[in-house]
């Protein structure tokens, strides 16, 4: 059974008096363990597929499944909560916060077994390039790139099974947009996480296991090399 499954997804909406369709009974799995890369033109529905999967948009058809059960059934807070981390476009960090009391408060409200520990944060947040003095700014002083990797930090401290990122290495220098890539790999490979990473970057969708594309004509999620081969 896979992990995440979105069967028959439907997704339109009301464009002046016509209504725009976005997914068309769009379907794709998605397992433990692996790294997938989302692409698709600007306007395609990237970042609408990662909200219906990351159970924050409610107005869909077709069915989104965790372990064989509906989200709905699980209950969209709860798998928010358990099941997801979410690395968003706008990196949406508490402004106000330091990316460590960031971190704080997303291992606050989830459940799961973390290592809650200040030291641990600062040392994670390093791996990301953050050193101590910036781990423990105002986020709303930070640079773009360093708010995105304390976002990036963030969805990896809470330890969720499925860490959905949108468009991550944007704001980032070359070298560090690397980083960032290397340490998704990871986690799929070597910590089992569900990586699901929209990007414009053909070159990092490459070294995904897997390379989605949305199919604006179709309105279906399709395999990117394949549809290649056409
Ligand atoms: N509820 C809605 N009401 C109006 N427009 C919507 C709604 N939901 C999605 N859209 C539109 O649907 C399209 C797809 O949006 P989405 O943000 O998913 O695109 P994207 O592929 O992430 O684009 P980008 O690469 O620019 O981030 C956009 O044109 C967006 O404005
Ligand atoms: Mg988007």
């Amino acid at each position: 059974m896979a992990l995440l499954e979105i069967k028959d997804l439907c997704y339109s909406y009301a464009d002046g008096d016509n209504r725009k369709v976005i997914y068309d009974n769009a379907s794709a799995s998605f397992e433990s363990g692996r790294f997938y890369a989302i692409t698709g033109e600007s306007g395609s529905g990237k970042t609408t597929l990662l909200y219906i999967i990351g159970g924050l948009e409610k107005e869909y058809g077709g069915k989104v499944f965790f372990k064989g059960k509906t989200i709905e059934e699980i209950g969209l807070t709860k798998y928010r909560r358990d099941h997801i981390s979410m690395i968003y476009q706008n990196f949406n960090l508490i402004p106000y916060l330091s990316p460590v009391e960031n971190i704080e408060v997303a291992l606050d409200i989830t459940d799961n077994d973390n290592d809650k520990s200040k030291d641990h944060i600062i040392q994670l947040l390093s791996k990301l390039g953050i050193d101590e003095k910036a781990a423990t700014r105002r986020a709303s002083v930070l640079s773009g790139g360093e708010q995105q990797r304390a976002a990036i930090g963030r969805a990896v401290a809470t330890g969720s099974e499925i860490i959905i990122a949108d468009e991550p290495t944007g704001n980032l220098d070359a070298h560090t947009a690397e980083q960032v890539i290397e340490l998704f790999r990871d986690l799929a490979h070597n910590e089992g996480k569900c990586v699901i990473m929209v990007t414009h970057n053909e070159r990092f969708a490459e070294i995904a296991d897997e390379w989605l594309c949305i199919d604006q004509e179709n309105k279906k999620i399709v395999p990117a090399r394949a549809k290649q081969d056409f």
